[in-house]
């Protein structure tokens, strides 16, 4: 459930109306309900009250600090993946206790700030990443807590590009060589093992995969226990979908917490959980205006000032995004067309070959469901300032996030002399 609805047949995230952003902030620009964001937010850790559990937010999805505070204020943890990441959620006030670092290149300097702000774990992804955590807690006087991050070659069945948990996949170590490198790590003095990793992959619509992860690394969790290596935290990672459209019909949060439940029921552990996307994707839409209607031979191309600079997922993945007027009329036609950016390439969509009601130049439209892996995954591409971000709450909106001006862009560059 989010926020976003007509009333008056104008577009309102929760009750502005979108239009009233754009006339102060331009376009296109990013908008997110902060009712919504509380409210997955929410739904989500209910689901697992019955345990003891730690949400993880992971920042990728959406890292503007006015999210992050959002969740912060509701007791979330954060899953980071990077020193940047880190600095947001020290930013916001988050301890090192709800804290999960995530990621397989992790750098020194990463690594020692990590350990500076005592993070609760590394999930750690290699053998040589575990050597050089501990070469370097050694150095500090600490020791690093860590989870091994495991590879259960399972299939998530989703896009390639977002599948992590395959033997194929660069990501975790495979699960016949973790009770080795656990034993390892237990010989280690500047690291201790306290805990058990795995993420899948992302935007997964069923259960089946997660909770055949969960059998695998559940048998290794009991196996390490027998030979006394104590393991208290199960992170299970993140990846449950959402609705794109609505032929989509992912699990809701509560039936997955189920599933997973019923699985480590009795098992003792602190589950921690990583979502991303279900938090926050249905949160937030990019607003764009209408450039020019233009008739191609084939098919008619409705040009916006939104590319695949400020949203790259229908171009990286083909991914679908609802698209809607902002404000709604009843005498339009529907016709087929693909709504493109300025961006020079044919790569270059928002949506391909869609049933759209006829759209007019100077028109405002919606991209939905764009609040994950859009303003975070945005660029500079054709040296274009990354949009505007705003949030919503209740009555009230704020730039959370001005958009970027075209003299930023070039601020620190200079000719080379
Ligand atoms: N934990 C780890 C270790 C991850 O790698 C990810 C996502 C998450 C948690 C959060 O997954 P979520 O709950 O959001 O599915 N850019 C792609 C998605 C990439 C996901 C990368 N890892 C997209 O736009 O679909």
């Amino acid at each position: 459930m989010d926020h976003f609805r007509y009333l008056d047949h104008r577009l309102h995230c929760e009750q502005v109306p979108l239009d009233q952003i754009a006339e102060h902030v331009g376009t296109p620009f990013y908008c997110y309900s902060r009712a919504t964001l509380e409210r997955h937010f929410d739904v989500f850790r209910d689901a697992f009250s019955s345990i003891e559990h730690l949400i993880c937010y992971s920042v990728k999805a959406n890292s503007t600090l006015a999210v992050l505070d959002t969740l912060a204020k509701r007791g979330a943890g954060f899953d980071i993946v990077s020193g940047g990441e880190l600095a947001r959620v020290k930013r916001v006030g988050c301890p090192g206790q709800r804290v999960v670092f995530s990621g397989v290149g992790k750098t020194e300097a990463e690594i020692r700030a990590a350990l500076e702000h005592r993070v609760l774990m590394f999930n750690v992804e290699s053998q040589p990443e575990l050597l050089r955590i501990n070469a370097l807690a050694g150095q500090m006087g600490l020791r690093a807590p860590i989870a091994l991050r495991i590879n259960p070659d399972v299939d998530p069945a989703t896009h390639p590009y977002i599948s992590t948990g395959l033997k194929r996949n660069k990501f975790g170590i495979p699960h016949q060589q973790a009770e080795e490198l656990y034993r390892l790590a237990a010989t280690l003095e500047h690291v201790q093992p306290i805990g058990l990793d795995c993420h899948i992959g992302s935007q997964l619509t069923t259960l089946e995969p997660f909770v055949d992860a969960l059998k695998r690394v559940k048998a290794l969790l009991l196996r390490l226990r027998q030979q006394g290596i104590a393991i208290r935290y199960l992170d299970l990672g993140g990846g449950l979908g959402i609705p794109y459209d609505t032929q989509q019909t992912p699990p809701h949060p509560e039936r997955y917490a189920e599933a997973l439940l019923r699985e480590i029921a009795g098992l003792d552990v602190v589950l921690i959980l990583e979502p991303g996307r279900v938090i926050v994707g249905n949160a937030g839409i990019l607003v764009a205006r209408v450039e020019y209607v233009k008739s191609g031979e084939e098919k008619r191309f409705i040009i916006t000032d939104a590319g695949m600079n400020d949203l790259l997922r229908p171009a990286l993945y083909d991914a679908h995004h609802t698209i809607l007027p902002v404000t709604r009329r009843f005498d339009r036609e529907e016709i087929m067309a693909d709504v493109v950016g300025p961006i020079c390439e044919s790569g270059d969509f928002l949506a391909r070959d869609r049933m759209l009601p006829e759209f007019h130049a100077g028109e405002l439209l919606a991209v939905r469901s764009a609040g994950a892996y859009g303003f975070s995954m945005s660029s500079n591409y054709n040296s274009r300032p990354r949009a505007a971000e705003v949030m919503v709450h209740q009555d009230r909106f704020a730039v959370v996030r001005p958009r970027e001006t075209i003299e930023q862009l070039m601020e620190h560059e200079v000719p080379f002399v």
